[in-house]
């Protein structure tokens, strides 16, 4: 069962709650390493990718499980095996998550080089540089990172550029140093800032996550605690672009709606009236969506995690608009399969130029990465006739339910064979 039918061409109207954040629950899975204590997390999404960290998570040694309520419970008490093998990280590259946290609770680590991916070259040299400049000693061997230091020890660290996943393994790594660690041009997102969370509820000092500034003293241990994981702002943003897409009027519940701003702002502009109650997002929109532009670039301007969603958007609205990538060299792969479906886009090295059709039609396309399939997907939504999506286990990483949840905004879509 590994293609999607949409039989596209009716508006979305309807309720469906938001599941946890896979982007938040991966570093604060990977966060349980630095405890010998139990770490009780709770609203971690039923995802490929947690169940991959899960699976990583337990080939170390750590104790996994999950109750039917979604509170997943990890027991980091011994671990056996400090590392990461490639036939894991190259399923997914949050696995390289792990390599602070081992560093710094057991004095080394061998984790897999993820290698190149769908979207982008994507290398890890800044959570490399960082450790390194904490004392690690890190080589590279048969495409493997060996890392290992005695205790990390605190530094000032100046990222070269913003990165997510880099930030977070340096904030855990810092939480066990010997004394002040200093991050520089730190990443903002709110799922850093998740992490921090989790990690001064088991004892931590973090000060500064949230802005490109982090200040983290680091302490001897770490204890068990609770953390219940931020809602997924990508995966709200994609239901309310498919929304303005398809035309409708949605409510999204277990929302965080502060951390969409640029997203709102964006669906506003192009036509939607959208209401905040709350944690819950209603989105209304009443004729065919305005074409607006997008740049992408780190939080809290408009996330790439977005960008294949707005390009679906595009395709369909009135007039044309400029989609711009900065943060990945190859995130634009959802294009050509867009224009499979009729699509109007012009690539212009890292801008598309989408001009809206009045109609999209429903053909078969191929999915390339997660956030390229919710493009296809919306696409799908809007398009006459039938779209089969090949390859959905890109989704299945992703988004928790996504027929489920599409079904009860009276979309008709299918897992076919
Ligand atoms: N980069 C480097 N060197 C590094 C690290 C990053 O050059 O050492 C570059 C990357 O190649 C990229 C840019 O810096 O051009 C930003 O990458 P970043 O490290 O921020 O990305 P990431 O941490 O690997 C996370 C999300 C991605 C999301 C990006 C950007 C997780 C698990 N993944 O990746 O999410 O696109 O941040 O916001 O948090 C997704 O959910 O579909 C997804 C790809």
């Amino acid at each position: 069962m590994d293609k999607l039918k949409i039989t596209g061409g009716r508006p979305l109207r309807g309720e469906v709650r938001i599941s946890g954040a896979k982007n938040a629950a991966l570093p604060i899975m990977c966060a349980a390493l630095l405890s010998a204590k139990p770490l009780r997390l709770r609203n971690v999404p039923l995802l490929r990718d947690v169940s991959t960290m899960a699976k990583l998570l337990g080939e170390m040694g750590v104790r996994v499980e999950r109750s039917p309520d979604g509170e997943v419970v990890l027991d980091a008490a011994r671990i056996v095996h400090p590392a990461a093998s490639y036939e894991l990280v190259k399923t997914m590259r949050a696995s390289v998550l792990v390599l602070g946290p081992l560093l710094a609770r057991c004095g080394e680590a061998k984790v897999s080089l993820p290698g190149g991916c769908a979207i982008g070259a994507r290398p890890v040299d800044q959570h490399v540089k960082g450790l390194q400049a904490m004392g690690a000693t890190i080589s590279i061997e048969h495409g493997y990172m060996q890392a290992s230091a005695r205790r990390l020890r605190g530094a000032r660290i100046v990222m070269d550029l913003v990165t997510v996943t880099g930030t977070e393994n340096l904030m855990m790594a810092a939480a066990l140093a010997e004394g002040e660690t200093l991050l520089e041009n730190a990443a903002r997102e709110p799922e850093v800032v998740d992490l921090a969370r989790c990690l001064s509820a088991m004892g931590a000092k973090i000060e500064g996550a949230g802005s490109d500034k982090i200040r983290i003293q680091g302490v001897p241990s770490l204890g068990g605690a609770e953390h219940r994981v931020m809602p997924d702002r990508i995966e709200t943003g994609t239901y309310l672009a498919a929304a303005a897409a398809a035309g409708g009027k949605i409510r999204l519940t277990g929302t965080a709606p502060e951390s969409l701003d640029a997203t709102l702002d964006k669906l506003r502009e192009a036509g939607a009236r959208i209401e905040i109650h709350g944690s819950s997002i209603d989105l209304e929109i009443a004729r065919r969506p305005g074409a607006v532009s997008v740049r992408t670039a780190p939080y809290p301007a408009f996330a790439t995690d977005m960008q294949a969603q707005f390009m679906a958007l595009a395709c369909v609205a009135d007039g044309t608009a400029l989609i711009t990538e900065t943060i990945f060299e190859n995130r634009f792969m959802h294009a050509i399969e867009l224009q499979r479906l009729g699509a109007d886009i012009r690539l212009e090295g890292n801008t598309a130029v989408v001009k809206g059709v009045e109609r999209l039609q429903g053909a078969a396309v191929m999915a390339t990465d997660l956030r390229a399939s919710a493009g296809l997907v919306i696409a799908g939504l809007v398009a006459e006739g039938d779209t089969v999506v090949d390859r959905i286990y890109h989704l299945d990483r992703g988004y928790e339910g996504l027929e489920k949840k599409l079904s009860a905004l009276g979309a008709r879509v299918e897992r076919i064979g």
